[in-house]
């Protein structure tokens, strides 16, 4: 199983919507894909029309006396499962902060799922703290949506300066652009400055009303919109990052 976390210091930058449409292209594949919101805005939830709610709540769950499987549920697409965020979640920092071990928890609770499936996308809140540290210790790639404007560049520069001084390999960090405006000089002077570094994909994901139109559908662009342009970014997006990953 690779696990891939869908991460940002930053809000609304595109995780939650390019862990719905990577995840769908794994699943499409032919791959076991599970998605798990940790987001306790829900979004991903939200998008595949499932409550955000666990049985018993995050602190079980974490605790490891939740159950993943009985919280697990099928999505409508083939291949695809997804565990619901939980309100509860947004205490999820300081529980991890808290009790000891909780990042051998998590990790632990990613490993259990080792075998069930190919593909776990994480969902991830933005900040950063206990939750996103242990994150990057469950997840075998942390996938970064940036928006190629000066601040979010400071902030890709922030999470690649934690990775150093946590000992984590950089390598794993798969940064892409998103929510690009081709008509913006910014943007455009941006992507190709950092066309050739080494932690950004060459592919990316520009602004679209595609992707918008997600939040009506309640469903992946490449479902509603095979052909559309945003399917082909997500192709392309996904086809770079599998590479990336050794896939
Ligand atoms: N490429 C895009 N083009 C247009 N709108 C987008 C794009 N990516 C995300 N959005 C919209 O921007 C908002 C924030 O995106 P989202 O993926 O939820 O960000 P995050 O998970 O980082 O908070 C959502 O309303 C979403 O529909
Ligand atoms: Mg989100």
């Amino acid at each position: 199983m690779t696990t891939i976390a869908l991460y940002n210091i930053k809000g609304g930058v595109g995780k939650t919507a390019g862990c719905v449409n990577l995840a769908y292209l794994a699943a499409e594949e032919g791959k076991k894909t599970l998605i798990w919101d940790v987001d306790p805005q829900g979004s991903s939830s939200y998008y595949f029309n499932i409550e955000a709610r666990l049985k018993g709540g995050i602190k079980k769950l974490i605790a490891g006396e939740g159950g993943l499987e009985a919280n697990i549920q099928p999505t409508e697409y083939d291949n695809l499962w997804l565990l619901p965020a939980d309100f509860g979640n947004r205490h999820l920092d300081i529980l991890i902060d808290e009790t000891k071990q909780a990042r051998k928890k998590l990790k632990s609770l990613v490993a259990s799922l080792q075998g069930e499936y190919d593909y776990l996308f994480i969902d991830c809140p933005p900040g950063i703290g206990a939750l996103s540290e242990a994150i990057f210790a469950s997840a075998d790639f942390v996938a970064l949506p940036t928006i190629p404007t000066t601040l979010s560049l400071r902030t890709f520069d922030m999470v690649q300066q934690f990775f150093v001084e946590h000992q984590l390999d950089p390598a794993r960090l798969l940064a892409f652009f998103s929510m690009v405006d081709i008509r913006k000089n910014l943007h455009n002077e941006t992507i190709e400055k950092y066309y050739k570094h080494k932690h950004f994909l060459k592919n990316y994901i520009p602004y679209l009303s595609t992707v918008e139109k997600m939040g009506t559908r309640q469903a992946p662009v490449a479902w509603f919109a095979p052909s559309s342009y945003a399917a082909q970014c997500f192709r392309d997006v996904w086809k770079e990052m599998k590479k990336k990953m050794g896939a």
